[in-house]
């Protein structure tokens, strides 16, 4: 493949937001030896790709440019590297890129066999790219940091979590996500979106939504006048004396975006042994984790919401959405 060219977007340096993407040819990529070769049919765009823009996390990322952004793949394996078992050309699947490489924004991809997982003819691309990144976030802030057991149904009644979950920009990526599973494991749960979102989301299975740009949702007071056990906090901006009154006896704030204030909670309330806590959230993911989130997608126990589809020579725009932060579940690009 290696002579052939793809269509690709890519950036040379930091900074310059959506008009400094750049369309370009280049040559397709190889496959190392634990890595596939795939023919993306979709990608997702996240906050994380123009934060890497911005240089959030440089010098670590991007390593080197030009840098073609992009994490959240899913199409079909077209080649595969000398020591891969577990996937042939002819297979759909969906995968996670590093951050170094990235290079989800063009026609091919190369992605490692490790975080690479088959996708079932039920499961769009396009659903399917909507979960690396957002829906393993959700994932891990309710299981591994909130301890909670999804698909805690099949569990005898008596054995069942019973917890309040607050769920802060329900109606964005990783929020719509954590609605839906905070429900898997049983949970009530409240959440905050803008008016025009309300519906959506309690469509997504949350029992009480709350406007976040009233009083009320502000302040967020559980409407039936629940203390949170856990919360998915999803957006920026909040205090934690807004999140502290709202808390139970052992409430814990899953911080997903966490700043300076967040980790200075932290700390504090790590040193004075304090009840309730908050935990900043780094997305470590793993592949039996999207393994099972495909497989709930399946099952339909799971979707992706999905804000707007645009094609790659549109990928400008889709980046410029993401950027504007209001984006309704996930923005998808299609080659
Ligand atoms: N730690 C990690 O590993 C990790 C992983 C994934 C994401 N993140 C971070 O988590 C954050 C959320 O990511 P995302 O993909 O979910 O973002 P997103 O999809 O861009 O979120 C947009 C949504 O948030 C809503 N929103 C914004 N401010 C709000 C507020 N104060 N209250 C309620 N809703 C609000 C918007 O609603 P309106 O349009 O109505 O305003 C919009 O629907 C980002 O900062 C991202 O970088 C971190």
């Amino acid at each position: 493949m290696s002579n052939r060219l793809m269509k690709a977007v890519q950036y040379e340096g930091y900074g310059g937001g959506a008009a400094a993407l750049k369309h370009v040819e280049v040559p397709v990529p190889s496959p190392g030896k634990y890595e596939v070769l795939i023919k993306v049919e979709a990608v997702s765009i996240n906050p994380v790709d123009w934060k890497i823009q911005e240089g959030w996390i440089r010098p670590l990322f991007p390593r080197k440019f030009p840098y073609i952004p992009g994490k959240d793949i899913a199409g079909e394996v077209v080649e595969v590297g000398k020591g891969v078992k577990n996937f042939k050309a002819g297979d759909k699947v969906v995968s996670q890129l590093t951050h170094a490489t990235a290079g989800g924004l063009a026609e091919f991809a190369v992605a490692k066999e490790s975080i690479t997982v088959l996708r079932p003819p039920e499961v769009s691309a396009a659903e399917a790219a909507g979960l690396p990144v957002a829906c393993l976030t959700a994932h891990q802030a309710l299981t591994c940091s909130a301890g909670l057991a999804l698909e805690c149904n099949k569990l005898p009644a008596d054995h069942r979590n019973q917890v309040n979950v607050l769920v802060t920009a329900a109606s964005g990526g990783v929020g719509h996500y954590a609605v839906q599973l905070a429900k898997l494991a049983n949970a009530h749960v409240t959440a905050t979106c803008g008016a025009r979102n309300i519906e959506l989301v309690k469509s997504l299975g949350a029992d009480e939504v709350l406007d976040y740009k009233t009083p009320d949702g502000s302040s967020l007071k559980s409407p039936s006048g629940r203390k949170y056990d856990v919360v998915v906090h999803c957006t920026v901006g909040i205090p934690w004396s807004t999140f502290e009154p709202n808390l139970g006896t052992h409430g814990k704030v899953i911080d997903i975006a966490p700043g300076l204030a967040s980790l200075m909670t932290f700390v504090l309330k790590k040193l004075t042994f304090s009840k309730k806590t908050l935990v900043p959230l780094m997305i470590n993911a793993k592949r039996e984790n999207l393994e099972f989130l495909v497989r709930l997608m399946k099952e339909g126990k799971l979707k992706t919401w999905i804000d707007s589809k645009h094609t790659l020579s549109n990928a400008k725009e889709a980046w410029a959405k993401s950027m504007d932060g209001h984006a309704t579940g996930k923005i998808i690009v299609e080659p």
